[in-house]
C-alpha cells in the first residue's frame, strides 16, 4: 500500500512572525497546510494521507481536515509529530503500521507540509521510482554556483555546478527499510542527520532522483511567504 505522510509538527522560528506554526497560515482562500493536502489527495494512489502535527495543535488540524476537506476525511488521519523531522515521520509510520499491519511494500511519500506547490506529477513519480528503488529524493539542479566555507569566511571549494542539485521534498521510501535504517542510528547520528535521505546515504542505500521544480517552494522565512502569496494572487500580508 501507498501512504502520505505530510510533516506538520515544526514550529516555524524563522518566520517570526505569527502566534501559529506557518503551516496553518492562510494563503489565498485557504491554510498553506489544506493547499498541501489537497495536492495529495488528487492522487488516488495513497490509501491514507497522514499528518503528523505538534501534540497542541491535533484538534486544530483536524478540524482543518472537517472544515475544508470534509468529502475526504475518511482518507485523512492526524498523528502527533516527533520532536524533529525525522521523529514525525517514524512517528506516521508506527501509526500507519498499528493501522494496517508492517509490510514490505508499504511505501511512504513524506512531505513538508510547507510546499504547498508540490505537483501531481511529482508524487507520482515518487511513487513509481519508490517502488522500483526503495528510495527517493526529489532535487532541483543548482541554479547558482555553491561555495563551500568551513569558517564562514572564507571559500574553501567550488564544486562543478553540474553535479550540484538541491533537495525538496518528496521524498519516499519503502517504510521497512527507513524505519530499519532509523533504528540502526546511534543517539549522536540521530542529532546530526535531519534528512530522512542522508540516513540512506550514510548507511550506503541508493537514493533515486525525481525532478522536483524552483515553484516547489519551501515557505521558511517572511520573504517565502509573500512569493507564495503572489504565487496564488493573493493578498500579500505583512
Ligand atoms: N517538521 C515536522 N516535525 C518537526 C519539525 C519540523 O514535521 N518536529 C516539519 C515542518 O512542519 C515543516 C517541515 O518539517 O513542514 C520542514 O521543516 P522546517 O521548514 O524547518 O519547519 P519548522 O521546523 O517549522 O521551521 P523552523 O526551523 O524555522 O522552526
Amino acid at each position: 500500500m501507498i501512504f502520505g505522510a505530510i510533516l506538520a509538527g515544526g514550529v516555524g522560528s524563522r518566520m517570526h512572525m505569527a502566534d501559529m506554526p506557518k503551516q496553518f497560515l492562510p494563503l489565498g482562500d485557504k491554510p498553506i497546510l489544506i493547499h498541501t493536502l489537497e495536492k495529495f489527495l488528487t492522487c488516488s494512489r495513497f490509501e491514507t494521507v497522514y499528518i503528523g502535527t505538534h501534540a497542541d495543535w491535533i484538534n486544530y488540524t483536524e478540524d482543518l481536515v472537517g472544515k475544508y476537506v470534509p468529502h475526504a476525511r475518511g482518507r485523512v488521519r492526524v498523528v502527533c509529530g516527533g520532536e524533529n523531522r525525522n521523529e514525525t515521520i517514524q512517528n506516521i509510520i508506527a501509526a500507519l503500521e498499528a493501522d494496517y499491519g508492517p509490510d514490505d511494500d508499504h511505501i511512504i511519500v513524506t512531505h513538508d507540509a510547507v510546499r504547498p506547490f508540490v505537483t501531481l506529477r511529482m508524487l507520482e513519480e515518487n511513487i513509481d521510482q519508490a517502488l522500483q528503488w526503495g528510495a527517493v529524493d526529489t532535487v532541483t539542479p543548482a541554479v547558482d554556483t555553491i561555495v563551500v566555507s568551513g569558517d564562514g569566511a572564507t571559500i574553501r571549494d567550488i564544486p562543478d555546478r553540474k553535479q550540484m542539485y538541491q533537495g525538496q521534498t518528496p521524498q519516499s521510501f519503502r517504510v521497512t527499510l527507513l524505519r530499519e535504517l532509523y533504528r540502526s542510528l546511534t543517539e549522536e547520528e540521530k542529532g546530526v542527520l535531519t534528512d530522512a535521505c542522508k540516513i540512506c546515504v550514510v548507511r550506503d542505500y541508493p537514493v533515486h532522483l525525481v525532478e522536483g521544480s524552483y515553484t516547489n517552494l519551501k515557505i521558511t522565512t517572511p520573504g517565502d511567504y509573500k512569493i507564495a502569496q503572489a504565487m496564488v494572487g493573493g493578498d500579500i500580508l505583512d
